[in-house]
């Protein structure tokens, strides 16, 4: 049996997934298909260009513990442009990524869509008729608010008791399945993992992080101080600013602080979502707050220009008020842990597009806590650092099945 490791970032805006290296992201949405009489089964010329767009492409159905409504889906693009109703992270609901299905059939779909695009590479075919198995060590992660009542139960899910998970793909003449067999199962914080991407960071990744944090102290504060000494601070305070939530990971003496780590249940998703009712307002068709970011994030032809550029606009007004609304909650996580915290680092995707309003009132935050403290705040740039909880977990998956086999050992012995 073919087996993975797997670091899986279900965020409620985007899935970032790294399988043995390969990094992918796609919108964590999907759609419930109720009328499937009219789709037409790929012909076998058709099945390369589908496997180079998997993601995009593919027609699921799900037989497992952590999917209990069992209709057929559709994802990434094909999801978007179905005009069918978005099933979406509800950024406003109280019940969290544990317990809704769209976690659990993301995360199947990933990891299905990587095992049967892998053995399409090998054998330029469809498998002929038995199943596809995997086995999979995952590390994965829930926000910081809902790991302590959630966190046992949900890895729980995934191992099953040692049976496996069912995939099958819809869009072929005969199905495929693909059964996913969790064989090692790490649940972290969000955010958490982000610290771990960075205490593993090397090299070029290490520089940039470097380069980032000086850039914003011109006066030579941080001159002698490498990029190793950042991501290796024992306290340190991360600020992740996902779509649906912001989490503060506390790390104090090198370890993850739960009882100082917080989440704020908003995220960048807040600004679209405000921007989203004042253009319906005036009449635009847009739909989901998906629809906007995908616009908002991509380069405008000449013919969406000028709607690009006026959307952008209202955006910011948000943008501005959003980051007050940041601000002050960082002040209050501040007056909890600002008189231990050597680091700050600032990352996910909301932090570029905030970052004009929030890096100052930021740094007048800190500044109130004494001069004579050298407490860099280490911005970094979306577009990699909404990867570091990815980059984590892929470490943390790593060293899974060495850290079981050991524990085996250890109670033989
Ligand atoms: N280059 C980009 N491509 C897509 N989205 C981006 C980009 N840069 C910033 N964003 C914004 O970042 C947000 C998503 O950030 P991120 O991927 O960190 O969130 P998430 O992990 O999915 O959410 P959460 O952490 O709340 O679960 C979106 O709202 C999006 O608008
Ligand atoms: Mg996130």
């Amino acid at each position: 049996m073919t087996a993975i490791v797997a670091g899986l970032d279900l965020g409620n805006g985007y899935v970032k997934s790294n399988i043995n290296s390969l990094v992918r992201v796609f919108p964590s949405i999907a759609v419930k298909q109720f009328n499937t009489a009219l789709h037409t089964p790929l012909g076998d010329d058709e099945i390369g260009t589908f496997m180079n767009d998997i993601i995009n492409q593919m027609d699921l159905s799900f037989s497992s513990p952590l999917v209990r409504s069992t209709e057929r889906r559709l994802f990434g693009e094909r999801a978007l442009k179905s005009g069918l109703n978005l099933e979406e992270f509800d950024v406003y609901a109280r019940i969290g990524k544990a317990e809704v299905d769209l976690s659990g059939v993301l995360a199947l779909a990933t990891i299905a869509a990587d095992r049967l695009y892998d053995y399409y590479e090998q054998n330029k075919s469809l498998p002929a008729s038995d199943k596809l198995k995997v086995k999979v060590d995952l590390a994965t992660a829930l926000p910081i608010g809902e790991y302590r009542p959630h966190a046992k139960l949900y890895r729980q899910k995934y191992l099953n008791d040692g049976m496996p998970h069912m995939v099958t793909f819809h869009n072929f003449e005969r199905p495929v399945h693909v059964e996913i067999l969790f064989e090692n199962v790490y649940v972290a914080n969000e955010g958490e993992s982000a610290q771990y991407g960075l205490m593993f960071a090397k090299d070029a990744f290490l520089d940039m992080i470097h380069r980032e944090a000086v850039k914003r102290f011109p006066n030579g504060e941080l001159n002698d101080i490498t990029g190793k000494d950042l991501v290796t601070a024992k306290n340190t305070l991360g600020i992740d600013i996902g779509e649906g939530t912001i989490d503060f990971a506390v790390f104090s003496n090198g370890k993850f602080n739960s009882d100082a780590s917080s989440t704020m249940n908003q995220g960048y998703g807040s600004v679209l979502e405000s921007t989203l009712s004042k253009l319906q307002e005036e009449g635009y068709p847009y739909k989901s707050r998906k629809e906007l970011s995908e616009l908002i994030h991509n380069a405008p032809s000449p013919f969406t220009k000028k709607k690009w550029t006026y959307v952008k606009n209202v955006n910011q007004a948000e943008e501005n008020r959003f980051g007050d609304v940041v601000s002050s909650e960082v002040s209050k996580v501040f007056s909890r842990v600002g008189g231990f915290i050597e680091v700050i680092f600032v990352f996910g995707g909301g932090a570029t597009p905030l970052e004009w309003s929030l890096f100052e009132k930021l740094q007048q935050r800190v500044a109130e806590f004494g001069d004579d403290n050298l407490l860099p705040i280490v911005y970094l740039d979306s577009d990699f650092s909404r990867f570091l909880n990815v980059q984590g977990l892929y470490q943390v998956a790593q060293r899974l099945r060495p850290a079981a086999k050991r524990k085996k050992q250890a109670v033989k012995a």
